[in-house]
């Protein structure tokens, strides 16, 4: 079995854009600039964007941390949107996710200039993701096909099972890995909670991805040997043990699973770096215009 170790590839990642950065700034005195916004106090929400924003830091980027309050309006966001979108010094942007219930999430992401939109959520950039055309990917399923890339495991004419049909991850997902290019070329069957029979079909699958966000719902007995397995699961579970009060649990058994695994992303450690390394990649990008 071979861990896919996200945390060593991201930091490989974070290295190679931390090179292209210095170059981009003799060359052309650029610096690519991130900016985030988050809308409350969600604990772990705060971990991740706190999480983003350190990551630019190590890479030689400029970063700017936007924090509104839970009780913040639709309009008050959509203001804050616009500024960062005119902002000439911004080059992407992102609004972390989930947003509180009285606002309108479509609105929001709706609202972001498609060039800047470095977590790829636009519809504009959904499309042209879903048409094969060059544009941002959202940062965890591009994330995932670096991980597969980076450690060779081959995609082309694989059964493919996604569990979960999120917007942000298990829709794109199945789209990618079913398109032609480098990563890809797969026959891929997304599941959900209305699918029947569902250890059947991850039984007949090369490759899972998991992303459900229920813990350790994959279990060995519903895959065959040799499968790659890719939890993206990340759930907190109380812990009186840990010093954080939980601990992170991913939608796989890792215990049992890994003894029937090829491959295997842990967790924490996966699939979660990869997603920090990929949304800085996408603002390299935004900063650079390479597309
Ligand atoms: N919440 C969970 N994942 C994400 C992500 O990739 N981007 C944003 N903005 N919010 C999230």
């Amino acid at each position: 079995m071979t861990l896919l170790d996200g945390k060593k590839t991201s930091a490989d990642i974070k290295e190679e854009i931390a090179l292209e950065v210095s170059e981009l700034k003799r060359r052309e005195q650029k610096t690519p600039h991130l900016a985030a916004v988050i809308v409350g106090n969600d604990g772990a929400s705060l971990t991740y964007v706190n999480a983003k924003v350190k990551a630019c830091e190590r890479v030689g980027f400029e970063s700017t941390l936007i924090r509104l309050p839970e009780n913040t309006t639709e309009d008050d966001l959509l203001n804050e949107i616009n500024i960062l979108n005119i902002d000439k010094d911004v080059d992407g942007f992102i609004v972390q996710l989930p947003l509180p219930k009285h606002i309108d999430e479509q609105k929001i992401l709706m609202a972001v200039d498609p060039d800047k939109d470095v977590d790829g959520f636009h519809p504009t950039n959904v499309g042209k993701m879903a048409l094969n055309l060059p544009t941002f990917i959202s940062a965890t399923p591009s994330g995932i096909l670096e991980l597969l890339d980076r450690y060779n495991v081959e995609t082309s004419g694989k059964n493919v099972v996604v569990l979960g049909r999120s917007h942000i991850v298990g829709s794109p997902m199945s789209i990618l890995l079913s398109q032609k290019r480098k990563v890809g070329n797969a026959t891929v069957t997304l599941c959900h909670s209305r699918t029947k029979n569902l250890a059947e079909i991850t039984k007949t699958a090369d490759i899972i991805v998991a992303a459900l966000g229920i813990p350790e719902f994959l279990k060995a007995d519903m895959v065959k040997d040799n499968v790659t397995v890719i939890d993206v699961g990340i759930t907190r579970v109380a812990d009186s043990n840990k010093k954080s009060g939980f601990r992170l649990v991913g939608d796989v058994d890792f215990e049992g699973v890994s003894k029937k695994a090829a491959f295997i992303t842990p967790v924490p450690g996966g699939v979660g770096p990869m997603t920090i390394a990929m949304l800085l990649k996408n603002t390299l990008l935004a900063c650079s215009r390479k597309f």
